[in-house]
């Protein structure tokens, strides 16, 4: 299939564009490149250096001849969401419909889409499923709940076939320092390159860290099948940020004791998400790497791109 990755230069997207080639896909990139960077880019597939909010896309979605979309593009953390709830819905509301809109007129075959566990807010019990309400706690978490309701109305009104992912912490190889949930990411870098690490609180709570190959395979299956709709993609095994510095520590050969600092107001203090909806629907996908394995692979990308080895 001719396939477009929205947001391939990112973090997630990247790896999607990698497991969509090694499934013999062709793939068309799409990124502005506002978070994302050349290096993760996959020389395989073609760049388009495009905002998905530009009006010309439908134009050149069909000139592309592209069939199906794998749409990851987003303003993709809740801080600048809080600073500029304009800046979040124009690119993650009206940027999607964008996309939304080109796949009715042209007929795609299917969307996937990047939903996120921030639109469920604070959990009313854990592990959380997707009939949990959502009471999103930020404008991020608002538009990834507002944009879910327009994919389900895209399918009733037009056919639109579509899957939405509502991600856990998704954690791996070429994740930046700043995303959603990259604790993993910058305890690596900090030890990595012998700095201090400061936990927030009392490194109790928890998060259902999710590798990103996982991730990668979840959304291309979903492509290729003629599953619709909702589901949470997790691990459901639930990992407080002490144990998370502790296996890394242990991993990396780090000895220093980690900085306490407040915990940071409106956290959440334990969040893990069910996975039950997508293991009892016909996808065979399941979570393959443990946390230990995925810690291994994170570990062994930093050692390269931070340039520091110390084993
Ligand atoms: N990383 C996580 O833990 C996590 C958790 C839940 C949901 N998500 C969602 O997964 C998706 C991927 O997240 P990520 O962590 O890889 O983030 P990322 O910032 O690394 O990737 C987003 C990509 O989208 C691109 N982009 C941003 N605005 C664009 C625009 N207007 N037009 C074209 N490209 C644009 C960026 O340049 C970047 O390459 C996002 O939709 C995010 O909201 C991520």
């Amino acid at each position: 299939m001719k396939v477009l990755v929205t947001g391939g230069a990112g973090f997630v997207g990247s790896h999607i564009v990698d497991e969509c080639l090694r499934k013999g896909h062709d793939v068309v990139v799409m990124d502005n490149l506002a978070t994302g960077t050349r290096n993760n880019l996959n020389p395989e597939a073609k760049f388009l250096e495009m905002d998905i909010t530009d009006p010309r896309l439908i134009n050149v979605i069909r000139e592309e001849g592209i069939e199906a979309i794998i749409h990851q593009a987003a303003q993709s953390t809740v801080p600048p969401s809080i600073k500029d709830p304009k800046f979040d819905a124009d690119v993650n509301l009206s940027g999607t419909i964008n996309l939304l809109q080109a796949v009715r007129e042209l007929q795609l075959k299917k969307i996937v889409f990047a939903g996120s566990a921030a639109s469920y807010g604070m959990p009313e019990y854990v592990p959380v499923d997707e009939k949990h309400p959502q009471r999103p706690m930020s404008f991020y978490g608002l538009s990834k709940k507002v944009i879910e309701e327009y994919f389900q109305m895209f399918h009733e009104l037009f056919g639109t076939q579509y899957v939405v992912f509502r991600y856990a912490n998704v954690y791996g190889p070429r994740q930046g320092q700043s995303g959603e949930g990259s604790v993993i990411s910058i305890f690596t870098e900090r030890m990595l390159t012998g700095k201090t690490c400061t936990i927030d609180g009392d490194g109790g709570a928890t998060r259902d860290y999710i590798y990103v190959g996982d991730v990668a395979r979840a959304n291309v299956e979903a492509l290729e099948s003629d599953v619709n709709g909702i589901f949470n993609l997790s691990t459901e095994v639930e990992v407080s940020v002490n144990e998370v510095f502790q296996l890394l520590s242990e991993m990396i050969g780090y000895d220093q004791e980690p900085v306490h600092g407040p915990a940071r107001i409106g956290d959440i203090y334990r969040s893990v998400l069910s996975n039950d909806k997508i293991l009892a629907s016909s996808l065979t996908w399941r979570p393959q790497m443990t946390l230990a394995e995925g810690l291994q692979a994170t570990i062994a990308w930093g050692r390269s791109f931070y340039g520091a080895d110390r084993s």
